[in-house]
């Protein structure tokens, strides 16, 4: 069993903690925060999307990948690559770099993330739940970034009362532009309200 302490935590998101894994410094452990049986079933989605992506498309380097579950003292966790940059540091999601950092570059990190997203739908990869804190940037020496997908569970977390997109590549794309579209044109909206954002999620 890994025990999983405080220090451990990277960060929070709606439904998981995701923790450095205590003995690997290449892996994370996802562990359900709360006892809803939504937040539950989150690390049972992510798993279910990786293996479908692993499906359809064998050589996907720009994700986290996932290797199954373990026992944690916080409960059942999911086991996925940790991303950190070139320096070793762990990497900061599109959220923590366009509201907490104070000097970037907005104009390069939307190019970086519309590639990015290009690249996706071009190979038909299905990852609809591309908001700007479920996507890394992981910083290379030369300073530029290479986004990785690090929550993968959207596939099957897909609130159509008919999930068309879920299995029709047509229906897919559209998803995915529409998608990409709205975090492009969100990493400005959020970068001016930074302010207000940071006085909020602290
Ligand atoms: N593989 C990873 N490497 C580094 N940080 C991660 C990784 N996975 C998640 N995180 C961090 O943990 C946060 C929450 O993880 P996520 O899987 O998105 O949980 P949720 O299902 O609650 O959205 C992310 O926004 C990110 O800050
Ligand atoms: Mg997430």
């Amino acid at each position: 069993m890994f025990a999983l302490y405080d220090s451990l935590l990277i960060s929070q998101g709606r439904t998981r903690a995701c923790y450095r894994h205590p003995s690997d410094r290449g892996l994370v452990i996802k562990v359900p925060v709360g006892d809803k049986k939504a937040q539950n079933r989150s690390n049972i989605k992510e798993l279910r999307g990786y293996q479908a992506l692993m499906r359809e498309q064998v050589d996907l380097f720009c994700i986290s990948h996932c290797y199954g579950f373990v026992t944690t003292s916080l409960g059942r966790g999911l086991v996925c690559d940790c991303i950190r940059d070139d320096d070793g540091s762990i990497s900061k999601t599109i959220w923590d770099i366009i509201v907490h950092q104070e000097v970037c570059d907005v104009a390069y990190i939307q190019k970086v993330t519309d590639d990015f997203c290009r690249f996706l739908i071009q190979r038909d990869t299905r990852l609809f739940d591309l908001n700007l804190k479920n996507i890394a940037l992981r910083m290379q020496k030369d300073g530029s970034y290479q986004p990785f997908a690090i929550d993968l569970k959207g596939r099957f977390d897909n609130k159509e009362t008919i999930p068309v997109s879920s299995y029709s590549s047509y229906f897919a794309k559209k998803k995915m532009v529409r998608r990409t579209r709205q975090l492009i044109e969100r990493i400005l909206f959020f970068r001016n309200r930074r302010k207000e954002l940071q006085s909020k999620t602290g």
